[in-house]
């Protein structure tokens, strides 16, 4: 174990960092889509309801190894520029980024629209009587707490996402998984690279799980 990791830490780091980029941009971009796919759920139009809802039942009933493919095959049409961001072709990066975060947007729209619909509605009948419109009473008063029931949320999904974010070396993008492939492939001796490999995500995830916490608590703090 001390062998591999003194000759290939190298392969480690850096599919770590791929890993931590690709999480980072995913769950930003998933964050933005999931707000859209939430307010389109939240909306009294039965049209944009009904793909909201579709949208959601399908991203979270496939797997996400199969959106992945499906996502780089259908993207194939696209004439990639032949550049590369970090190291990552672009033709297989904005597939896995876009797939990615596809997915975590469907997870994130229910996360915001179920805090949203946590606050009580006395707050916006209460709001509403004092003379706020609907617009008013989103901004100031619901969205303001709701957001304290969804951060934390976020924060989980993050958490998530960095082991999520393993399918993407299928796709040959060289995160941690696909690192510990050539290491494996390299010294015949699967089994500590699958554990140093294994101990750096429950690292990370430790890590940002301690984060979210953090930014829970203080949360809490504000509320008294
Ligand atoms: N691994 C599961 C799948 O393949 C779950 C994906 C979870 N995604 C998320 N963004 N929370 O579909």
């Amino acid at each position: 174990m001390l062998e591999i990791l003194t000759n290939y830490y190298h392969y480690f780091l850096q599919g770590t960092r791929t890993t931590i980029l690709i999480s980072l941009i995913t769950v930003f971009c998933g964050f933005l889509l999931g707000c859209v796919i939430s307010l389109l759920r939240l909306s009294k139009n039965r049209l944009l309801n009904g793909f909201a809802r579709f949208y959601i039942t399908v991203l979270r009933g496939t797997p996400l190894l199969v959106q992945l493919y499906i996502v780089y095959y259908q993207l194939d049409f696209i004439p990639y520029p032949k550049v590369s961001v970090w190291g990552i072709a672009l033709e297989r990066a904005l597939p896995c980024v876009i797939a990615l975060s596809m997915n975590s947007a469907a997870y994130v729209a229910e996360v915001i629209r179920s805090g949203i619909q946590a606050v009580d509605v006395g707050q916006s009948e209460a709001a509403r009587s004092i003379g706020m419109t609907g617009g008013q009473t989103m901004l100031h008063i619901v969205m303001p707490q709701a957001i304290k029931n969804i951060l934390p949320a976020i924060g989980n999904e993050f958490v998530t996402m960095i082991k999520e974010t393993s399918v993407i070396q299928y796709l040959g993008i060289s995160d941690l998984m696909y690192n510990n492939g050539i290491v494996v492939t390299a010294t015949y001796n699967p089994l500590p690279c699958y554990y140093i490999s294994a101990v750096i995500y429950l690292i990370l995830n430790l890590v940002a799980g301690k984060g979210v916490s953090i930014f829970e608590r203080r949360l809490k703090r504000s509320d008294r």
